[in-house]
């Protein structure tokens, strides 16, 4: 990793961000979460160990990296000190290497209250992780919402707690029909966190500038994906923060010129967890199929078995673009391996060959694709791209031609070792 780069998912989500995370994070001094919050689920195998991580960096798992969570995430007391009990655990100390915005907006108990009923009410549910997300940054858009910093003043946690709750129990009792939040449980609870949270607090963005400016190298960890952004996303079917490479500007404090290089990772096919339009979805049988062979597209925060499909160049083009990305990591190329033909989704059928302009209109496109040969080959052990089945290199190549980006790491499996970096 010769610059700063930041990590993006090219679909919607469960890209194997964490892994390749994981792996840059070797050369990097810093990494850092720019959006979204406990909704996410990385999964690092690094000596024989697995870690999920919801909210800390990847980062977390590399002994002397330092950690940063910007404000554009919204922080989960709750879920974070479980985490941080979870990584000790498993022998990682945290102290003086995490740090975390003041500016942060803070999920509350109600916003997972607020998540869930809302969800269970809708006639088109999202199919949210249920972590609350969509209300915290309702609350924070609306300036209704608490943040990390006003724990410091306790009485001011309070009044804030106070006025909002007004409406949220109004909401949750009158319209969801479900208990109200308790404001005393509340306060009970959130007693303990000035104490917990205060020692990891710090100037994120000055920070970050600091090590920018002084030549250190920092990784941006993207969360979820692209095509669950909430303006470029499968709109109204995202989650509700900017995933795009953009998101880590204003998610961190840093300005576009901190940003060296721009790291998109694709899935050799395509997965989603949650409602919303799937163009090049496979049917149920080779979903099953897929689902089985790579042993793990179940969410890695919900448990709910992960939708499956074709790789969509469409998609992971659109992507490209939207993020500004100058390299692409494609993952999961072993699950590939033995299937005869392997398709790949190249147009919606647009006329002048657009991208959709609504849900809708994706919802209801006609996919064209392209057949590829397979492989049979194994490719889990394979360390060099030259090594590579023929085929497989086809398959590659056919991506970086219709994406028009160079496919600088191949990842054959979960282990650090699986991987081939090409230049
Ligand atoms: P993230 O949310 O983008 O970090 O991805 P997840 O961790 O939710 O899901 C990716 C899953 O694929 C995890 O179980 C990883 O261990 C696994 N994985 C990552 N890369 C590869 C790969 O190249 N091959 C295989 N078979 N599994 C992989
Ligand atoms: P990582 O970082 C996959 C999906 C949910 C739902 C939609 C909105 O592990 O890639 P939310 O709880 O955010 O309001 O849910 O977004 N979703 C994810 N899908 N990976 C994730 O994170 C996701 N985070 C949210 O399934 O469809
Ligand atoms: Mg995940």
């Amino acid at each position: 990793m010769k610059k700063n780069t930041v990590v993006i998912g090219a679909q919607w989500g469960d890209e194997g961000k964490g892994k390749i995370v994981d792996l840059l994070a070797r050369q990097a001094d810093a990494v850092a979460r720019f959006q979204g919050g406990a909704n996410a689920g990385h999964t690092v195998k690094a000596n024989g160990r697995e870690f999920v991580l919801h909210l800390l960096p990847s980062g977390i798992v590399h002994p002397k990296k330092l950690c940063f969570i910007g404000n554009g995430v919204v922080l989960d007391p709750q879920s974070l000190m479980e985490e941080i009990a979870q990584v000790r655990s498993q022998g990682i100390k945290v102290e003086g290497r995490l740090k975390i915005s003041p500016l942060c907006n803070l999920t509350m108990s109600y916003h997972k209250m607020l998540d869930k009923a809302r969800e269970s009410k809708a006639t088109r549910a999202i199919g949210t992780t249920g972590r609350g997300i969509g209300p915290s940054y309702i609350d924070k858009v609306g300036r209704l919402g608490i943040r990390v910093g006003d724990l410091l003043q306790f009485d001011v946690f309070a009044q804030k707690l106070k006025e909002s709750l007004k409406e949220k129990n109004f909401l949750l009792k009158n319209y969801y029909k479900v208990s109200p939040a308790s404001h005393d449980a509340i306060i009970r609870e959130y007693r303990k966190y000035p104490a917990l949270l205060k020692p990891y607090m710090a100037d994120v963005s000055l920070m970050l500038n600091q090590l920018i400016a002084s030549g250190k190298k920092v990784l941006f960890e993207g969360a979820q994906g692209t095509f669950l952004d909430i303006d470029f996303g499968t709109y109204p079917f995202v989650t509700s923060s900017s995933t795009i490479s953009g998101g880590a500007c204003t998610g961190l404090g840093i300005g576009p010129s901190g940003i060296g290089s721009v790291l998109l990772v694709a899935k050799a096919y395509t997965t989603r967890v949650g409602n919303g339009p799937f163009p090049a979805e496979f049917d149920p049988q080779m979903a099953d199929f897929i689902r089985r062979k790579a042993g793990d597209e179940f969410g890695r925060t919900t448990g709910r078995p992960r939708r499956c499909g074709w790789l969509d160049a469409v998609m992971v083009k659109r992507a490209v673009q939207l993020n500004g990305a100058d390299q692409l990591a494609v993952t999961k190329l072993d699950v590939l391996d033995g299937i005869k033909q392997i398709k790949i989704a190249v147009s919606y059928g647009i006329k002048g060959g657009g991208y959709p302009w609504t849900t809708e209109e994706l919802a209801g496109c006609r996919v064209r694709y392209i057949t590829l040969p397979g492989w049979d080959q194994p490719t889990g052990g394979i360390r060099s791209y030259a090594k590579l089945p023929a085929n497989a290199k086809k398959y590659l190549q056919t991506i970086e031609k219709l994406t028009g980006v160079k496919v600088s790491i191949v990842s054959v499996g979960p282990d650090r070792e699986a991987t081939i970096f090409r230049g």
